[in-house]
């Protein structure tokens, strides 16, 4: 009995090691996925009309906005003055705005 438990215990500490190495070892070989490439991150397509039509509602409605027509300049002025009022847009969104209402 009692050499038995001898045998049986550097068997145990063996058998513990090789898991936590084998643990380790998994770690290593799991795959990463490729992050996707820059440009695709930079270059989010904004939708202008969608976010007029979400964010310029909020104070007025609409007919604010279709019965004016500006310019890319005359635009970009009026809605950096929105989104100093409030307007919730960042900088890639005031743009797409801009560009959506001096085109359209
Ligand atoms: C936080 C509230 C608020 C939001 C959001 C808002 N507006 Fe306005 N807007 C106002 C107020 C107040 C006026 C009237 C006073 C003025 O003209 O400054 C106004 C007036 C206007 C006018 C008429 C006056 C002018 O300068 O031609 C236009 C056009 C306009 N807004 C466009 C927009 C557009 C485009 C957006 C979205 C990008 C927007 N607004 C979002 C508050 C807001």
């Amino acid at each position: 009995m009692r050499s038995r438990n001898r045998m049986l215990l550097p068997l145990l500490a063996l058998m513990l090691a090789v898991a936590a190495l084998s643990g380790c070892g998994s770690d290593t070989t799991t795959t990463i996925e490729p992050l996707p490439n820059e440009g695709e991150i930079g270059r989010q397509i904004l939708d202008g009309e969608a976010l007029v039509a979400e964010r310029c509602i909020v104070c007025h409605d609409l007919q604010r906005v279709d019965e004016t027509s500006y310019d890319a300049v005359g635009w970009e002025a009026t809605v950096e003055r929105m989104a100093d009022k409030g307007a919730q847009l960042t900088e890639d969104e005031k743009s797409a705005v801009v560009e959506y209402l001096s085109n359209r």
